[in-house]
Parts: C-alpha cells; structure tokens; sequence
C-alpha cells in the first residue's frame, strides 16, 4: 500500500448532488453515480488515485471496478477525521480517452436508519460527497470539481443498518464506457467538506474474503425458501437468479432459526426503531442470469430467507465473507475438540467483529464498543495481523475526547455514550489496546501519538476519584449472578490502577521522566486504596465472587504476601462452583489468566472446557459456530466479548509468550503446559520476525516439545519439569520426565 505521510495538497474540491447544497432534509435518496471523462495523450509510467468517497465508495475505471475493498473508507467521526485511500491505477489508465466512475453510499456518514445511538442525528450527517484525485507521472491530471457529472442510479436505498434495495431496471447501462450520453445527468456542486482532517487509510481494507455455500436448505409453507450456511458469520449473499422484469427477490439475515424453520430477527432487532432490518431487495431487470449482491451494507447472519415470485428461477445463493483483510497468523490446534471448536468460534467472531472496526456484534449493534475491543485484542493480535487496524481505529479516541477527558462507550459516536456505557473497564482500551499492540508487535506509534489523551484520560478518572476509588461505569458486565458479582467501584478502581502503571510505562517510553514517578506513585496510592476499602483478609476480596478475587489478582493489586491465599480462595470458589463461571465480560478475561499467571492452568482449563451451563464449552455442546454474548445464548450469538481464550490457548497451553522487556517477540518466552486430559497443541504464531512454533506431545510419563525460534530474536524455554533453556534462533527438541500432577 503506497503511503503518504506528508500532509497531503489537494488540489480536488468536495463534489455531491446538488441536493446538499439547496435542500437538506435528511431525505432517502438513491447512491449517487458519478462520471468524468478525460483523455491522456502521454505515456503512463505511473498512476494513483487519491480518495475519499463518504460513506463508502466504489471506483470504476474504464469499466473495471479499482481493487476487490469494499465498504471503504473505514467509519470515523466525519467532522474529526476522514479517511482517503490511495489506489494504484497505473493498469487502468490507457492513452487516449478515459472514463472514471464513482458509486457512492451512505454508511455511517449519512445514517437514514433511526435507532438508540442516534447515529442519524449525527451532526457530521450529510449527503454522499467525493473527493476524487488522478495523479498521472506524479501530476494531478483529474480531480473532482464541478465539471463531474451525477445521477441517480439502481441503489435506491442504501443503509448499513438497514440493508441495500436495487432496482436493476434502472441500471445505467454504459456509464462507464468513455462514449456514453450523459446528457441528461446533472452537474455537480462543489459542496462542503465533511470537516474532518484528511488521513490517509493505512490498514488493510475490508474485502469478501471468502464464498461459502449453503449446507442446507428447506422451503416454508408459504414457499419462501431458507438456506443455511452452517457458520455465523459478517458480510451478505451473492445471489444469482433469473425472471421477468421488475419481480423482486427480498432477503432476510438471522442467526436464528424458530421450530417450524422459519428465521428469528426477534434478538437482534431491538435496537433499530426503523426501516427493515437485514434485509436486501433487489428487482430484477429481466436479463437471462442476473448476478447481485449488496454493496454498501452488511449483516450478521448464519441464515438467510429467500421470499421471491415463483417464476423467478434461483439458481445460486452464496455466503460473502466480509472482514478487515488481515493475514492470519496464528494457529492453535490441540487434542482437545472443545478447545478447538471454540477457538473456531473465536475466530470467526473475532473476524465477524472486525470490519473496518472491532464491534461487539455485527448485526445488532456493529458499533466499536470500547469494553469488547480491548477485551479481545490480545486473541486478535496471536491470530490476525490486526495491529495497523486498531491503530486506525485508536485514533478516534482523540476526536471523541472531550477536553475533561471523557471518552464514551462506542467509538466512533455521534454524541452518545458519554453519560452511560463507558467508565473505565471500557474506556481504559485507550491504554489497553496501544500497549497490546506494543507488547506484541514491538511498535510504539499508537503510545507515542496518542500519550496527550491518555494522560488526559488518567486525569479526568483522578479527577472522578473519591479517596483514589472510582464509583462509576460499567461493571462485570452479563454477569451470571448479580448477587456474586463485584461492585462498579471495585472493577473501575481496578482499571484506574492498571491505566497509572500503563501511563507511568508510556512516560518512560515517551521520555516523560516527571510523568513516570508521578503516575507511579499514583497507581500505588491507588493499591493502597483498593486493599484498604475492598480487601476483608483472608484471602477474600469483597463478596469474594470469581470475578473480585480474579481482578485483584489479574490487575496487579494483592499484595505478594497475601497472594497465596487469594488464589487458593479462587481456586476453591471454581471448585465449590462444580468449575461453572460465575462471571461476565471482564471475568472472562480476569479468572482464567489470574488462574494460569498463579500455577492453576489446570483449573481453568476445566473452567473452559467444562459443558455444563454457565460456561464456553456449553456453547459448544449446543452447536455454536461463533462465541455468544451471555452463557445462556439468551441474546447475540456472534460476541466477542469473552473471546480472551483464544490468547489464553496461546498463552498457557501453546505456552507462547511475549517478553515486555523486549516487546514484539524479541524475546519469546515458551512455557508450554500439559494439563489435565490435554495429549498434545501445535500451536505457532508468526511476529514480526518471523514464526514461533511451539507443539508437544505427551504420554504418562514423557513430555516432547519442538520448538521454532524466529531469526532475530531469543528464547527462554520453560519445560514442565522447571527447567529452563536459553536459547537463539532454530529448531529445538526437548524431552523431560512427566508426572501428571492433578491439583
Ligand atoms: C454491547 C456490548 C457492550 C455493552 C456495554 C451491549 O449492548 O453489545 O457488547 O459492551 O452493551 O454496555
């Protein structure tokens, strides 16, 4: 991807219909189609596109659509911050006449869709506009300005929470051939700009990144037909059908189905107060086989219903698979099939939450919930090369901070989630997810760039504190019991505690010495708090519920000498509770970690992989395809909330660490753990040096590990029997005595 860091002149005006400028009234309007003609009589040594087309655009030169993205640009707080794109165009580009065409939808800059975040009040709201630059042989030879052309076209709605109709017998048929009449479109108006600064995209776009086919399908008695794809997943269906012109085929996304096989939006539709929801149309023109799928929507679905005339003939129905283009690089597979049908779960939910945003869900919500998003980094960044993605998105914090400090709950917002969904569990992912990025891929620009805000952010919770305790925000969020669950103060004093140690490191890292003792010694102010106000002795925290005594231990705050016996309270409480969670959203990631960092993987591999309700292998009993949002599957079944297991896997069976003295996998540390009834992982992962490979295999009283250490870097090995082997980069064997020790 070409990159500009330069700030960026552009000669290019904001161009859109002329409704902008003389009619806002928030209307439903088609896509908008533009044109512009040009001819080039020079050799074409070099081309680029520089754009940036909101909501979303799609590029056409010459006839050919520009690259496979789709939904681009990614979302951001239009009036803050907008995103352009640099495409290289050179094999589009011919001598002579050319003819460059941009669709244009709505997304999340022009939201028509009425629903509980407001995001069609936003005040950034606006109509589609382009800003469009063709940079032949290093000169702007075409830029959007008011002699483009515009019409309306087939889309004629388009709603990402809503879902896109198309209207085939209003195709414009030739519009992209250089020759065509447009005569009777409209000229454009140079419009405002949507405010925002202009930064390029540098993270992987969005793109169908794989086609699945139907597993199943059965017809309703009303002759609409279901089809099953057999995995929940984001992204719409590719259809292929044919009929008479102007019969219409409707398509309807769930994830569920009811007994009598009909699909359930019923869960998922909640928040959306109007307009259909997940649902596509599309009319057809009347040609031999027609081909569509949507272009500036999507949806979260596992099924679709298929309602079309009779004589409509389908002939294909196919899953479009929609994420971030990521690289997958990483991989855990084990003797254990509940452990690896949840870390097929974790990746698909992880993949379904990811387009162009992390999100708690892709069908209800969609929106880059703060608390899910630092929640499942770390399992993102051992699987996915996510890191530029979040980086991208860590941005927004900036545009969404108030000068308190104050960060909401969803970012991007159009204004809500500043008086209720955020507090620190969610909003310290401005910390969290920078230094995860850090941790595992060495890189420090998310820290550097944004340490002004976080610093901020820190003071606006000192600000907020009582005696060093913080009395709001969400707490252990979809808890089982309420009753066993821990108070907002002693969650959110937690994540102040973890946001001072984090900021104290940024400051040494930024070359803030005076920073970095004062935020220290906040933090131990801090623990000092927290003991003295929730600590009752005994190795009891609180109510002593799984998730107050995993905080302590997870966030850094019991004291060494009444660690033992805070773990041990943990453990038994699991133990009395039959290894059953008895957490939400934040002792998903506390309990299992503060298990496994304290000697006890082995109790929270039975935590894990336990069937019985409430718990993860429960959702694999009951066939799910992606991790749900609560125990009971009562709400979303495509969550990633309580994904953390899948760097739980990496981290303590796989056993593949990073080193925080030497971020980004300079030093590995490999501390593989064969517990309870777990034979053997392969498990590797591929850092910026290169792969990392740890797999094992035991037997009753033998334990072989093979290790690969990338170039560059050094190793610490920690076998099962204790000991240790330092290590450079290659290929390693070690065998040890094994003695199976059940606690
Ligand atoms: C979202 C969650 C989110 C929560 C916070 C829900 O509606 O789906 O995942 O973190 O709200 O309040």
């Amino acid at each position: 991807m070409p990159s500009s860091r330069m700030k960026r002149k552009w000669k290019a005006k904001w161009i859109g219909r002329k409704d902008i400028l003389i009619d806002w009234r928030g209307k439903v309007l088609p896509a908008p189609f533009f044109r512009k003609v040009f001819e080039y009589r020079e050799k074409i040594k070099d081309a680029k596109v520089y754009i940036c087309g909101i909501g979303y655009y799609e590029l056409y030169i010459n006839g050919k659509k520009v690259s496979d993205n789709v939904l681009n640009p990614v979302v951001s707080c239009y009036d803050k911050r907008v995103r352009y794109v640099v495409h290289d165009v050179k094999n589009y580009i011919i001598k002579g006449k050319n003819v460059i065409g941009v669709i244009l939808g709505n997304g999340l800059y022009n939201s028509n869709t009425p629903e509980v975040w407001h995001f069609d009040k936003a005040t950034w709201r606006d109509y589609p506009k382009l800003l469009f630059e063709l940079e032949i042989n290093g000169k702007v030879t075409v830029f959007s300005d008011k002699s483009w052309k515009v019409k309306n076209g087939p889309i004629i709605f388009d709603g990402l929470r809503n879902g896109e109709f198309y209207d085939g017998r209003m195709e414009l048929n030739g519009w992209l051939n250089f020759d065509f009449d447009d005569s009777n479109w409209e000229n454009v108006n140079v419009v405002p700009p949507p405010g925002g600064i202009l930064e390029e995209q540098l993270m992987p776009p969005c793109k169908v990144m794989e086609t699945l086919h139907p597993v199943k399908k059965w017809a309703l008695p009303n002759g609409d037909i279901v089809f099953d794809f057999g995995q929940n997943f984001a992204g719409w269906v590719r259809i292929v059908c044919s009929g008479e012109k102007g019969r219409e085929v409707i398509i309807k996304y769930a994830e569920r189905i009811k007994e009598d096989g009909d699909i359930s939006q019923e869960k998922i539709s909640c928040c959306i107060l109007g307009g259909e929801f997940q649902t596509d149309k599309y009319i057809l023109k009347g040609d031999k086989e027609e081909t569509w799928e949507p272009r500036f929507t999507y949806h979260g679905f596992r099924y679709v219903k298929i309602k079309k005339d009779i004589n409509i003939e389908l002939k294909k129905v196919e899953g479009r698979v929609v994420y971030t283009s990521f690289e997958k690089i990483g991989n855990f597979v084990s003797s254990n099939e509940i452990l690896n049908k949840l870390q097929h779960c974790t990746e698909w939910s992880y993949k379904s939450n990811f387009v162009g945003i992390p999100t708690d869900c892709p069908h209800r919500e969609k929106n880059g919930w703060t608390g899910d998003a630092h929640l499942a980094c770390e399992t993102g960044l051992y699987n996915f090369n996510s890191s530029k993605a979040y980086q991208t998105w860590i941005d927004n914090f900036i545009d969404v901070q108030r000068p308190s400090g104050q960060i909401p709950g969803i970012v991007p917002t159009s204004g809500w989630g500043y008086n209720w969904g955020n507090g620190p569990a969610w909003d310290s992912a401005f910390l969290l997810i920078p230094w995860y990025i850090y941790l595992y891929t060495g890189d420090k620009t998310a820290i550097e760039k944004n340490y002004e805000g976080m610093k901020k952010y820190v003071d606006y919770l000192t600000y907020m504190a009582d005696n060093n305790i913080i009395h709001f925000g969400l707490g252990d969020w979809l808890s089982v019991d309420l009753k066993t669950a821990p108070s907002i103060s002693l969650i959110s004093t937690s994540y102040y505690y973890v946001d001072c140690i984090l900021l104290s490191k940024f400051a040494e890292i930024v070359g803030k010495k005076r920073d970095k003792i004062k935020y220290k010694k906040l933090a131990e102010k801090i623990k000092y708090s927290f003991n003295k106000t929730f600590y009752k002795g005994d190795g009891i925290y609180e109510n002593g519920g799984q998730t107050a005594l995993g905080c302590a231990l997870y966030q850094g705050l019991v004291e060494n000498y009444e660690k033992e016996k805070v773990v041990l309270k943990l453990v038994e409480s699991i133990k009395l509770n039959n290894f059953k969670v008895n957490f939400g959203f934040l002792g998903a990631k506390f309990v299992p970690n503060a298990l496994s960092e304290n000697g006890y993987v082995d109790i929270a591999y039975k935590l894990i992989t336990q069937t019985e309700y409430p718990g993860w292998g429960y959702w694999v009993k009951n066939g799910a395809t992606t991790l749900w949002e609560t125990w009971d599957g009562r709400a979303s079944l495509n969550h990633i909330a309580l994904g953390d297991i899948s760097a739980w896997m990496y981290k303590y069976l796989g056993g593949i660490l990073p080193d925080p003295e030497k971020p980004g996998f300079k030093h590995i540390i490999i501390k593989p753990n064969p517990v309870c009834d777990l034979k053997w992982v392969i498990c590797e992962h591929i850092c910026k040096f290169g792969k990392i490979l740890s797999k094992w295999e035991r037997s009753e009283e033998k334990f072989v590990l093979e290790v690969e250490i990338p170039k560059n870097t050094t190793a610490t090995i920690i076998l099962p029997d204790l000991t240790t082997r330092n290590v450079k980069d290659g290929f390693y064997k070690f065998i040890c005595q094994f003695k199976n020790q059940q606690k």
